[in-house]
């Protein structure tokens, strides 16, 4: 992310327009260092905020209407009368634009002209959707002085992507995009809504945080998360709880496994949730002792075998790349996001980086795809106006 980020947006805007934006704004994409698939059952989560931006050139319009250009959807464009927003139209990526312009709908009698430039690899499990939402979001609360918090930007975000896309995520990538800090990890309780900033300083400790896009994609809206999700509900109501964020330890999960198939499946779902808000909070204590991150390394690894194995959403070509990851010497590695494909992190020395992405890259070759797409992360800033 750069001010050339910032001008680029603004010269395609003025390109495409016909004059000037009143601004830019970005936001970033996510890795999750720990608790996926906690958010939704109101446990805990820990994302870092990707350098990788999502950036929105934006003005305001007299004439009622919504128009979406994207550089990296030339043939998309989205051109529709405000009144005509409705979930599922404009369908695609400008249906993350008009969700969330549909939630100020009220704030926005004029119309928009909105220019979205950006670099966070979609269908990547990093959040490219979340990135554009909060992007937009922040915008509109600036240029139209919303009296919004940060928070209630997440809803806006979350709202648009629930209700408008028709994705029933939770509220990871939208809290992460907005609440993140350079430099530290967000502890974030997604019950009550606490924040934390916990330092996350690989670099000082000779590490660094890996990230491996397989490339294959995920569909939240179609796939099985929205199985998964009701499997965790069903869990809690059979336990009496509200939430699996209830639920004190894995023990307390032993009347699910009533000896039925659906019984075993709930229990092992469930068992995922529990232990992984467990990792949370173990992670969060070694941070926050300041003793050695690669000590985090196995918790990450654990994470893994929970959600390939009690919560099934991993798929093959992920697992290779964890397990080659780990054999090259990565101290912890595990998928990141809603899963069914998507990326990897690997915790690695910082000396590691190359060898590891070779182990990686060939070992996937072998596998019969081709090498994913690699770089290093670090903890980087959340949504904020670049002019
Ligand atoms: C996706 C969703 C998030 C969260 C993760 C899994 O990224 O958008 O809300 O549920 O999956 O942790």
């Amino acid at each position: 992310m750069s001010d050339g980020d910032a001008g680029r947006a603004a010269t395609a805007f003025e390109e495409r327009f016909g004059g000037g934006p009143e601004g830019v704004w970005a936001a970033p994409g996510r890795v999750n260092v720990i608790g996926e698939h906690t958010d939704y059952n109101g446990g805990f989560v820990l994302p870092i905020a990707l350098a990788h931006t999502t950036r929105a050139a934006v003005a305001r319009r007299d004439d009622g209407r919504l128009v979406v250009r994207s550089l990296q959807h030339p043939d998309e464009d989205a051109d529709l009368a405000l009144a005509d927003l409705a979930p599922g139209t404009p369908s695609g990526w400008a249906g993350y634009v008009a969700g969330v312009v549909a939630e100020l709908a009220g704030s926005v009698p004029g119309g928009l002209s909105v220019l979205v430039d950006g670099d966070v690899p979609a269908g990547a499990g990093l959040s490219s959707s979340a990135a554009l939402e909060c992007a937009v979001a922040l915008a509109l609360r600036d240029l139209l002085d919303l009296d919004l918090s940060r928070d209630d930007l997440v809803d806006v975000a979350r709202r648009a992507e629930n209700d408008f896309v028709g994705a029933p995520t939770g509220i990871l990538d939208q809290s992460a995009s907005l609440l993140c800090e350079v430099g530290a990890a967000l502890f974030l309780d997604t019950r009550d809504r606490s924040t934390e900033q916990v330092p996350f300083d690989l670099a000082a400790a000779g590490l660094a945080l890996l990230v491996i896009d397989t490339g294959t994609t995920h569909d939240h809206a179609e796939g099985g998360y929205r199985d998964r999700r009701r499997e965790c509900e069903a869990a809690a109501s059979r336990l009496g709880v509200e939430l699996l964020r209830d639920v004190p330890d894995v023990a307390a999960l032993e009347p699910l496994a009533d000896g039925t198939a659906e019984g075993e499946v709930l229990h092992r779902r469930a068992r995922h949730v529990v232990s992984e808000d467990a990792r949370v909070r173990r992670v969060v204590d070694v941070l926050r002792a300041g003793q050695d991150p690669r000590t985090i390394g196995a918790l990450l690894t654990e994470g893994h075998a929970s959600l390939r194995d009690d919560f099934e959403v991993s798929v093959p070509l992920i697992d290779v790349c964890v397990t080659a990851a780990l054999e090259a010497g990565a101290h912890g590695a595990r998928m990141v996001g809603g899963g069914f494909g998507g990326s990897v992190i690997a915790l690695v020395d910082a000396d590691a980086v190359d060898p590891v992405t070779a182990a990686v890259s060939g070992r996937t070759e072998r596998a019969g795809s081709s090498a994913p797409r690699t770089f290093v992360t670090v903890p980087s800033a959340g949504a904020r106006r670049l002019v």
